[in-house]
């Protein structure tokens, strides 16, 4: 690892910091990424399991699918990557993350705020009016209904849907209003969100890109860890701390 080309010396702990995350910092826990050769994309077609059409056709198969990934992510376990953002987050006061994902980890972890871009998968709301379902009812993986006679549907961002513009809006401002942006596991192709570490660099942020594989922002990455987040993010983290604590 390389972090002598982090100019640490231009840092304080009154910056303000975002992580930004993707799949591939729960890959660790052992939850599937989505682009990856051995990816949920790989095995299954989004548009039948992650769009509103594919819930349209056939919910009882996207319901059953988001139960399954539900219970797996109920029993998996934050990791060291997870952790690694608690750290830095009792350094950094003005931190937060930014997550495209849907497993809740980073909050088991305590990591805090988090803007969860594209939903919950421990969430339900109302495929017709929207409301979310009563957080004390448990979510089966076979159909329910809201009052309004609307199914119930996982509260997750399908292709072809909008971002919640409330958590979108936040998202960028922190984006663009931050000095260091790190990119954490994500192949930074899904939009809006892949937009973000572009946005942080133009308005002047540092980015820091942690992914084994190249993405279409390595290139532009002021530094690019070519490493699992649960092994760079805890070196980081002692490093950011030796020079600024
Ligand atoms: P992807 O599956 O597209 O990308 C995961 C990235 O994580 C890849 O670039 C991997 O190289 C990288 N990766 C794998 N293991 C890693 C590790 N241990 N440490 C760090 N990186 C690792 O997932 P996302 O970029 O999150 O949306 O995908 C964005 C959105 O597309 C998802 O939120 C989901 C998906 O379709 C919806 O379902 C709407």
């Amino acid at each position: 690892m390389n972090a002598l080309r982090i100019p640490f010396d231009k840092f304080s702990k009154e910056n303000r910091v975002v992580f930004f995350s993707g799949a591939g910092i729960s890959a660790e826990s052992g939850i599937s990424t989505f682009r990856d050769p051995d990816g949920y994309w790989a095995k299954y077609d989004p548009m039948k399991l992650a769009s509103p059409e594919g819930f349209q056709q056939n919910p009882k198969l996207v319901l059953r699918w988001y139960a399954e990934r539900a219970k797996v992510a109920r029993k998996t376990k934050p990791n060291l990557g997870h952790h690694a953002i608690t750290n830095f987050q009792k350094l950094f006061s003005r931190s937060m993350v930014i997550t495209q994902n849907v497993d809740s980890l980073h909050a088991r972890a305590g990591n805090e705020p988090v803007l969860e871009l594209h939903g919950n998968i421990h969430r339900q709301k109302c495929f017709k009016c929207g409301d979310l379902m009563n957080p004390e009812q448990k979510i089966e993986a076979t159909l329910s209904y809201c009052n309004c006679g609307g199914m119930f549907r996982p509260d997750v961002v399908w292709f072809g849907e909008n971002l919640p513009r409330r958590i979108l809006l936040e998202a960028y401002q922190a984006s663009i209003d931050c000095q260091i942006f790190f990119s954490i596991g994500t192949s930074t192709q899904i939009y809006p969100a892949a937009q973000l570490p572009f946005e942080a660099q133009n308005h002047g942020a540092f980015v820091i890109e942690i992914n084994p594989e190249p993405t279409p922002f390595s290139n532009q990455a002021d530094v690019s860890f070519r490493a699992p987040a649960g092994e760079v993010l805890p070196k980081l983290y002692e490093e950011f701390h030796a020079a600024l604590a």
